[in-house]
């Protein structure tokens, strides 16, 4: 109101000014000045219309992400969370959008970079157009076209109990194929392929293997499993508890476990890591990107998170920041990485599936899973 009033006052101002010039030719510099305050005026009104940022996020563990509050601390822009998970969210994103001319989120943040791919091709997306963040973050986690960015990264990879398996067992599996042995029969725990971080892990089975072979490792996987357990947690202490030998899980889990209480230390103590498929192409990894949704109304405040997300001050390993907080990797090359999964060894990512495909081939994914009998459900 108070900013409406000035603009009002400006205006008869600057009428009158008008008049005066039609009378007087000669005052020509006044007028000048009386348009300059009012493009400040108009300047006020934009930087105060919105301090508000809606974000669909999938990654949620627990309170309000640190990182998010020290954005709202930095700028004074409010962050609303929606959760759920990535394919929830982006049902909620699909129906939103297909509603009307404006969407309810501005930022789409995935723990998935399949999810984030199929939202770009729906057309959900719209680029950011930031240098800023095109620059912080290595180009091969982020989408081409800039609709979505990686903002820290997960891999998904072995865990095994060195009491209950010998060295040349555990030598003797670097892929995820060799999972299907028959050595590892009634001795492994696999997340059900309920869970979006089985299919995506699946799929890159499909982009390495071809259909057919991926197939049959996935039936000789799934003829393997003793359990499915529905927590990647739950996982981990089941291999320490001696229920199951080995598991495939998120190795931030583990970094978790190591900085818990006494009982989670126990069981971080207990099994060990593996980086999976070194001699192959890498270890399967996914990102937690975030997009600006199309017709966002904050779009500015969606670019600045994602900027300030991304820079290398935010993408450190220490709790405060976005990788550090949950134990993941930075996405930023210029940034530090926690102590603790630092101290899993240094490892190789799988670039050679690329992230932006991971989206084609869930569907397929879903289907070899179901064909080859691999559960569901907790067992
Ligand atoms: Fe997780």
């Amino acid at each position: 109101m108070k900013s409406n009033s000035k603009l009002v006052l400006f205006a008869l101002g600057a009428l009158m000014m008008l008049t005066l010039i039609a009378c007087e030719p000669q005052v020509i510099t006044e007028t000048v000045e009386v348009t300059r305050e009012v493009e400040v005026v108009r300047e006020v009104e934009v930087a105060s219309e919105s301090k508000v940022l809606n974000v669909y996020s999938s990654r949620h563990y627990g309170d309000l992400e640190a990182p998010f509050q020290a954005f709202t601390d930095a700028t004074g822009i409010e962050v609303r969370v929606s959760a759920g998970s990535p394919r929830d969210l982006l049902n909620r994103l699909r129906a939103d959008i297909s509603r009307g001319d404006r969407s309810v989120a501005d930022v789409f943040l995935a723990i998935d970079a399949g999810v984030l791919s199929l939202a770009t091709e729906e057309g959900l997306l719209q680029p950011h157009g930031s240098d800023a963040i095109t620059s912080s973050v290595a180009p091969e986690f982020q989408d081409p076209d800039g609709n979505w960015a990686g903002l820290s990264i997960r891999t998904r990879t072995l865990v095994y109990n060195p009491a209950n398996t010998t060295e040349d067992e555990i030598a003797a599996v670097t892929s995820y194929s060799d999972l299907a042995d028959a050595t590892w029969s009634g001795r492994l725990c696999m997340r059900p392929a309920s869970h979006i971080y089985t299919v995506s892990l699946f799929s890159s089975l499909i982009n390495h293997l071809g259909e057919a072979e991926a197939a049959a490792v996935t039936e000789g996987i799934a003829s393997n499993v003793v359990r499915y357990i529905n927590s990647d947690t739950g996982q981990i202490k089941a291999v320490a508890a001696g229920e199951c030998d080995l598991a495939i899980v998120n190795h931030y889990y583990m970094g978790r476990l190591a900085n818990g209480d006494a009982d989670s230390q126990a069981v971080f103590d207990s099994v060990q890591l593996k980086w999976m498929n070194q001699d192959e192409s890498g270890v399967f990894f996914n990102v937690n990107g975030a997009g600006v949704v199309k017709n966002a109304e904050n779009f500015d405040n969606a670019v600045a998170f994602i900027e300030f997300l991304a820079a290398t001050e935010n993408q450190c390993g220490d709790l405060t920041c976005f990788p550090g907080s949950n134990y993941e990797f930075p996405t930023n090359p210029s940034a530090g990485v926690n102590e603790t999964i630092a101290g899993f060894g240094e490892f190789t990512y799988d670039l050679d599936y690329g992230l932006a495909s991971y989206g084609s081939l869930q569907d397929a994914s879903v289907s070899m899973l179901e064909a080859a009998g691999y559960g569901f459900a907790e067992n």
